[in-house]
């Protein structure tokens, strides 16, 4: 039978793996990987208290440990089109803050955070998430004791109406996005209306017609956190994928040999990503100018590219012939940090 690689394009790929394991899993990095960025964007923010909407949250402990950034819970938008994964967060959160806990695991992950900021850490790893694998208990959202949580939305990246019921345009201004934007990139190329539903110049009634060719699914996702972006937001996405955003001025780096993808496909495989398909996204097109013409807002002019930066996977050990090795002739395999700040560009949706 031919290779079939898994549907990470898919929300029924998502159900069934959270539904069949609720365990948090993390993708790529651990959860504190993306520190040092939100610190400083949360620190360049004018806002008193910014808003950050953490993308594809599946069940990643990054959730909890965006906590300990902000000021208040409420403050952090966790979403994901798989409901599933929506439910085992929120349900999680209330086992971990309420109180059956006392307040100390929270003001550890504080400290660790602040030590990160003053530059003296030496934790990878928040000690406030040590416990946070527990099974879940018999918690029901009724029993939520008389505290704050963060906001948890099942909600469709991709279709801005979806969004929409689950954000306000314009609202936040830092985005965290952990492999989220790896994921969409294996959603099939689509049509869409031109002009598009969400554009820079107000639409009302112009005619409507098929784009000429499918769009790639990342410029979609750009589009759309555009919307619910304030203006000089950061979007902080980390990726296995040196070009994970096709909009983006390009080179900045030599793209990725085969070699190093076939050996970035064996470092997935080997943290437990088997069959990942390293192939169904690279497909890197430019939008045509003439689709740009027709309505569909290049994402170059919403999004720009303030920082990239690589983060070395450390090597895998293997056995040999009993004993630990290191593999020496691998290549050195990188996962990207890429750091997107919000234009003033402004767009509207189709009245
Ligand atoms: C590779 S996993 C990353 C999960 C988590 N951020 C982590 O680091 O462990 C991708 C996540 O994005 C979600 N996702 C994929 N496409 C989506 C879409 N179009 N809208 C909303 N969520 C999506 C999936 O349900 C899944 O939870």
């Amino acid at each position: 039978m031919p290779f079939q690689p898994p549907s990470f394009g898919e929300r029924q790929y998502w159900n069934d793996r959270f539904t069949s394991n609720s365990n948090p899993f993390e993708w790529l990095e651990a959860p504190d990987a993306l520190d040092p960025y939100l610190v400083d964007a949360l620190r360049e923010t004018r806002d008193q208290n910014p808003k950050v909407l953490h993308i594809g949250c599946g069940t990643s402990l990054l959730s909890y440990h965006l906590r300990a950034h902000v000021k208040q819970p409420e403050q952090i938008h966790n979403i994901d089109y798989s409901e599933v994964a929506i439910e085992v967060g929120r349900k999680r959160e209330i086992e971990i803050f309420s109180a059956h806990k006392n307040s100390e695991e929270e003001s550890d992950v504080k400290s660790t955070i602040s030590d990160e900021v003053e530059g003296n850490n030496t934790t990878t790893t928040s000690k406030g998430n040590k416990d946070l694998t527990k099974s879940l208990s018999q918690l029901t959202l009724n029993e939520t004791p008389n505290m704050n949580y963060m906001r948890w939305s099942s909600a469709n990246l991709l279709s801005h109406t979806s969004l929409l019921n689950a954000c306000k345009p314009s609202t936040y201004s830092v985005i965290v996005d952990k492999s989220t934007s790896d994921s969409v990139a294996c959603t099939d190329d689509t049509y869409v209306p031109l002009p598009y539903h969400v554009n820079t110049t107000p639409i009302a009634s112009t005619p409507v017609t098929q784009s000429p060719e499918p769009v790639h699914p990342v410029h979609i996702l750009a589009i759309h956190l555009a919307l619910v972006a304030k203006p000089q937001a950061r979007w902080i996405a980390l990726s296995y994928s040196a070009e994970r955003f096709p909009f983006l001025d390009r080179p900045l780096y030599q793209s990725t040999s085969p070699n190093l993808m076939s050996e970035i496909a064996s470092t997935l495989a080997s943290e437990g990503f088997h069959d990942f398909d390293y192939e169904l996204d690279d497909d890197l097109d430019n939008i045509p100018q003439q689709m740009i013409d027709n309505g569909l807002p290049d994402p170059s002019t919403l999004w720009t590219l303030a920082g990239k930066y690589e983060i070395e996977v450390p090597q895998q050990e293997t056995k040999n012939g009993g004993s630990m090795t290191t593999i020496t002739h691998r290549p050195q395999v990188l996962h990207w940090v890429y750091v997107l700040e919000r234009t003033n560009v402004e767009v509207f949706v189709r009245g």
